[in-house]
């Protein structure tokens, strides 16, 4: 069975929301580098890569499917942060708005009873428990410093440890 149109749009669109993730994680990335907190600064551009796989993934499914890939203008991230626990704050955010970009893709693969769309979705599903867990811990552990430096650098030297996988 070929993908449906609206899936495919949906998909495409998807995939942009990934790609803008990747952008906006490397913008905060950018923000922690030219601060000095370069733990910071590695853990969010693994997470940049990480999106741009999460696209990747989406995008092999649509050939696969016999679908047409669409690619759409990319925004552009903020690139102005306030401090730490903004950007923090705002990538935890962002992954709940993507967890219910996921959800209504789903819905709608099952809507449409397009099971093998619904069944690759489950690994998206599971992936954002992960997303969202992995930014609040995030917020979590930036409230504990209380915005003392010191702490900041504990914080930063943990983040430094997330490896590609
Ligand atoms: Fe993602
Ligand atoms: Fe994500």
């Amino acid at each position: 069975m070929t993908i449906s149109k609206s899936i495919e749009n949906a998909f495409n669109e998807q995939i942009n929301a990934e790609l803008f993730s990747s952008y906006l994680y490397l913008s905060m990335s950018a923000y922690f580098s030219a601060n000095n907190l370069t733990g910071f600064a590695s853990w969010f551009t693994i997470q940049a890569q990480e999106e741009v796989e999460h696209a990747m993934k989406m995008y092999k499914f649509v050939l696969e499917r016999g679908g047409k890939i669409t690619l759409k203008t990319i925004n552009a991230p903020k690139a102005d942060f306030k401090n730490t626990l903004e950007i923090v704050e705002e990538a935890y955010k962002h992954e709940l708005l993507v967890t219910s970009l996921i959800t209504k893709l789903y819905e709608t693969s099952l809507s449409e009873k397009d099971y093998a769309s619904a069944n690759f979705l489950k690994w998206f599903i599971d992936e954002q428990v992960e997303e969202e867990a992995n930014t609040s811990q995030l917020v979590e552990w930036v409230k504990m410093t209380e915005g003392k430096a010191s702490t900041l650098m504990m914080v930063d030297h943990q983040m430094s440890k997330r490896a590609k996988d």
